[in-house]
């Protein structure tokens, strides 16, 4: 940790000394305030539920800045990364810290792409699941089950072992999402074709079948290219804490990329994207463009739990930089295919520009987020809306292992142990069972 002559005192009124806390700067973003010997020196913790004012690490790998709407990864905007890289090679920045030359390109993309097969055993375990099976719930599965594959030969303190799993991490997640889709339609398993780039890849392995070739489209791929891109880290996130957490006990890294898959499935996470397209199809469903006044009506009402779906960041208090590159993206895509005249994407934009003029939205500094037009992008792309969670997972998978990497290789590394403001019981003795109420 940086040294720092910074302090802050913290005075209490209850008869404690005061103490100086240590100020940290970082080289962007907030100071923090280091109260890691709060306890030790007064015998209380501090009150931070939600993490709401809280850095649980520190980290070189992404910085947001939310009032102004910037995602930065090692340093790169995220527009600049869009618009001129592809996703692997954005992997690869976030894995090593630098963008790759020429040749570091290469031979990244051939490291991945030798690595794409999964052991043959992993479709046996698939046919466990019923076929109705919440994608997400079956990519939680398989990817803990990997650890089962790789366990004994990693050596978390060899670089090259950790390496070689999170090679395999962002190698297999694709054919894992792939497998998990097919076996939702029941069709036959596509292995995974090396000579293709990564994105059209998996894109194959969703969409062909052993009767039918798919025709790689480059716009299609390079619309889903630009999905991962967008989706690949997040700072500290709740899935990446999970992941920081779960890991942090020295787990197998399948077993806790698994765990933040678990949670990027919730709504307010990951499940968003899919909450926004069911959104969008219910106010369709409903009366379309004309209904939207009452939607806003029913979200706005404090007595209902309707939120706007897609709207809204704990960190972003200004447009989410990544909803605008997917706007764009879905500007191509429908465009590509045809569909200008989507009626659920001239219902977005209407939703986007009414909720932007609304008093309620404009005081909360509520605005679109990345979800809000990933999942129409999606669906042009043909993938079905409960697998939308899974395309982020995939995707965030390489911030998932940057951010355990570090972790695990921080000198100050400790298993992460929340502490607790208790307010059950005081100790007390168990009645027998004869006379408790
Ligand atoms: N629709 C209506 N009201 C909202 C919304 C929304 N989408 N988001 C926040 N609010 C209101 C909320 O009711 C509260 O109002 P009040 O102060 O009157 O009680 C205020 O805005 C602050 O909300 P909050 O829930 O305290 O904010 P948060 O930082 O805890 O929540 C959020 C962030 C993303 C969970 C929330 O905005 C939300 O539920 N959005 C919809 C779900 C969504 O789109 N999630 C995807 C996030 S982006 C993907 C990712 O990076 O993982």
């Amino acid at each position: 940790m940086i040294e720092s002559d910074i302090k802050a005192k913290l005075s209490f009124s209850d008869g404690t000394p005061d103490i100086d806390l240590p100020i940290y700067k970082g080289t962007v973003g907030p100071d923090v305030i280091d109260i890691r010997k709060l306890y030790g020196q007064t015998g209380k913790f501090t009150y931070d539920s939600g993490f709401l004012s809280t850095a649980s690490c520190n980290s070189k790998i992404t910085y947001i800045d939310g009032d102004k709407g910037e995602l930065l990864y090692r340093g790169y905007p995220i527009e600049d990364l869009a618009n001129n890289c592809d996703f692997l090679e954005v992997c690869y920045l976030l894995l090593n810290g630098e963008l790759p030359n020429a040749g570091q390109k290469q031979g990244f993309e051939e490291l991945v792409m030798h690595h794409t097969m999964v052991h043959e055993q992993m479709q046996f375990f698939l046919r466990g699941f019923r076929r109705d099976a919440h994608p997400m719930s079956v990519l939680t599965g398989l990817v803990g089950a990997m650890a089962a594959f790789y366990h004994d030969e990693i050596d978390y303190s060899d670089e090259k072992a950790r390496e070689v799993a999170q090679i395999r991490l962002i190698a297999k997640m694709p054919t894992l999402v792939a497998m998990a889709y097919k076996y939702s339609v029941g069709q036959p398993f596509i292995y995974p074709d090396n000579k293709l780039s990564y994105t059209a890849n998996f894109m194959r392995m969703m969409f062909a079948t052993p009767c039918e070739e798919y025709k790689v489209n480059p716009v299609l791929v390079r619309a889903l290219d630009r999905i991962f891109t967008l989706h690949a880290d997040h700072e500290q996130n709740a899935s990446t804490s999970t992941v920081r957490l779960c890991g942090s006990s020295g787990t197998n890294p399948f077993a806790a990329i698994s765990a933040g898959i678990a949670c990027l499935w919730g709504p307010a996470h990951g499940g968003a994207n899919e909450a926004c397209l069911q959104m969008l199809n219910d106010i369709q469903a409903n009366g379309g463009v004309d209904k939207i006044h009452e939607f806003i009506a029913q979200v706005k009402d404090k007595n209902s739990s309707v939120r706007l779906m897609g709207f809204g960041h704990r960190v972003y208090k200004n447009f989410d930089p990544r909803a605008k590159l997917m706007r764009e993206t879905c500007y191509e895509v429908l465009e590509e295919l045809g569909l200008q005249d989507d009626p659920l994407f001239k219902l977005a934009m209407t939703l986007e520009k009414i909720a932007l003029e609304d008093d309620y939205f404009v005081s909360r500094k509520l605005y679109p987020n990345v979800d809000f037009y990933s999942g129409i992008v999606q669906r042009a792309l043909g993938i079905p809306t409960e697998m939308f969670t899974c395309i982020f997972a995939l995707a965030r998978t390489v911030g998932w292992i940057a951010q355990w990497e570090e972790m695990i290789t921080d000198p100050e590394y400790k298993i992460g142990r929340p502490r607790q403001l208790y307010v059950g019981e005081t100790s007390r003795k168990v009645p027998n069972i004869s006379v408790r109420k």
